[in-house]
């Protein structure tokens, strides 16, 4: 049985179990966010998704990317409060993350320019706003090789036991989520360096741009039961070779 609701007075339907946040974007809304992906749990951790939810005569502020769709709720995407309330929020994540373009641009959305907390003491990831999601991330894709280290204001994002993961591939998914992009990763032709390691790439046979890194391969092929060759020809010659025989055919 499908969830019925409404959103800002329209009528949407879900699936049971569904994230608020996923169901208002499929049909449309806008919400902003900075620490959630459809495919990683939601922890509610930036506070930016704030919505409003009706149930009854009752009606609080929640976070939408961890609220679980109930039928028949009222939601409200926007309102004077829910805008205060991002407002403070952003001044907050401001205070953690002043130099991150992201969410400089969002704040200034929201009238923020200057917060009037900070600049945060401890931060040894320079704008990291501890949103976990590339804790989140790293571990959906089965390589638990990031964590939370500390307590308090003394927490941050990190290896476990502070050394070099054996488990971390160099896949960069880490790096790639972070709404903040603070997470350090350079790459060469050859190698990728990330969280103190550095990864060798394996690089395309026909073109030599590099593919995956060796360990990330190692670890997809043995996981998902890919051909021991998928990774030697990179996207855009895959491409160019698939054109290539598909003209011959129709030549
Ligand atoms: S690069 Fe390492 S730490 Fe980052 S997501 Fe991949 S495995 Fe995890
Ligand atoms: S490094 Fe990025 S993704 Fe990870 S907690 Fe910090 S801001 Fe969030
Ligand atoms: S996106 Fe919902 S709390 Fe961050």
């Amino acid at each position: 049985m499908p969830i019925r609701f409404k959103i800002n007075d329209v009528a949407v339907e879900a699936k049971p179990g569904e994230g608020l946040l996923d169901v208002a974007r499929r049909n449309g809304f806008s919400i902003p966010s900075l620490c959630h992906l459809e495919s990683v749990p939601a922890i509610g951790a930036c506070r930016i998704c704030l919505v409003e939810v009706r149930r009854g005569r009752r009606s609080k502020l929640t976070t939408s990317c961890n609220y679980e769709v109930l039928d028949g709720i009222e939601v409200s995407t926007d309102s004077p409060e829910i805008r205060r309330h991002r407002a403070m929020n952003l001044e907050l994540l401001l205070a953690r993350a002043p130099s991150s373009e992201a969410i400089r641009k969002l704040a200034a959305q929201y009238g923020v320019s200057q917060p009037r907390f900070g600049p945060i003491k401890y931060n040894p990831l320079p704008n990291c706003i501890l949103c976990e999601l590339c804790v989140r991330a790293c571990t959906e894709l089965g390589h638990h090789a990031l964590t939370t280290v500390g307590r308090g204001d003394r927490k941050r994002i990190g290896l476990p036991f502070n050394k070099p993961a054996d488990t971390c591939v160099g896949c960069g998914a880490c790096a790639s989520v972070c709404p903040t992009h603070c997470i350090p990763m350079t790459d060469t032709l050859t190698k990728r360096a990330i969280w103190g390691q550095k990864h060798d790439f394996v690089r395309c046979s026909e073109c030599g741009a590099p593919v995956i890194t060796k360990k990330h391969r190692d670890h997809a092929i043995a996981t998902k039961g890919l051909p021991e060759d998928y990774y030697d020809v990179c996207q855009s010659c895959k491409q160019i070779a698939t054109s290539q025989r598909f003209a011959a055919i129709v030549w």
